[in-house]
């Protein structure tokens, strides 16, 4: 049986400046989410997705990783594109959206001030990580969304950070099953600045494809 894994609570108090902030919004915005964002797709897929934590206004909204703004429609539609998500993606979450072989999660489960976790907050929520990748049986894939998710995937599977470098468009073989796969993350500042192209972006999501394909 599938063993679903351990996810913080509703009100997880594990870090008080997120716990904070997290009440703040309550107040401000009722009907928002304002609480730990689960992961979307099938545990018994073969690829795994770490972005950085829910955007103020995107999953921290919606209650979806990346569902309603900029990083989010740069990566579903690149996931619709290469067959790794079916259906119309909308920006509220209101759709009927299917990922396909692959499923997202968040390396920071709640939405730290400015994008940016501290390294204690990173640390307090690292065993939700752990406990995701333990309960996909069948991953040969995890894709970290930058310097952020590959450090925290790399110490979920008991490794140095400094064990592999991260770089965009970089393959490691972190056991002898599972690759870390590694993209700049796809937000809008890096988008701005062209640090990411979507041509990039794509080429990580065709790179993993033939991964798949040939294994
Ligand atoms: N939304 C998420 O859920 N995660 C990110 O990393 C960015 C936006």
């Amino acid at each position: 049986m599938m063993t679903v894994p351990a996810a913080p609570s509703r009100d997880c108090p594990l870090c008080p400046r997120l716990v904070a902030f997290r009440h703040r919004w309550r107040q401000k915005e009722p009907d928002w989410q304002n609480a730990p964002v689960n992961s979307f797709g099938d545990l018994n897929t073969q690829v795994l997705i770490v972005g950085l934590a829910p955007g103020l206004r995107g999953a921290n909204r919606t209650g979806r990783p990346f569902t309603g703004d900029w990083a989010g429609d740069l990566l579903y539609a690149t996931l619709i594109s290469r067959g790794f998500a079916s259906g119309a993606y909308d920006r509220h979450g209101d759709d009927d959206l299917t990922l396909l072989d692959c499923r997202i999660t968040n390396a920071v489960r709640c939405v730290p001030p400015e994008n940016k976790p501290t390294t204690a907050e990173s640390k307090a929520c690292l065993p939700f990580l752990s406990a995701e990748i333990a309960a996909m049986p069948n991953l040969k894939i995890i894709l970290s969304l930058g310097g952020l998710s590959h450090g925290m995937v790399l110490s979920a599977l008991g490794h140095k950070k400094s064990a592999f470098a991260f770089g965009h468009g970089r393959m490691h073989a972190v056991t002898d099953t599972l690759l870390l796969a590694n993209s700049y993350h796809c937000s809008r500042y890096n988008t701005n600045t062209g640090r990411l192209t979507a041509d990039m972006f794509d080429l990580v999501f065709r790179k993993i494809r033939q991964h798949l394909d040939a294994s």
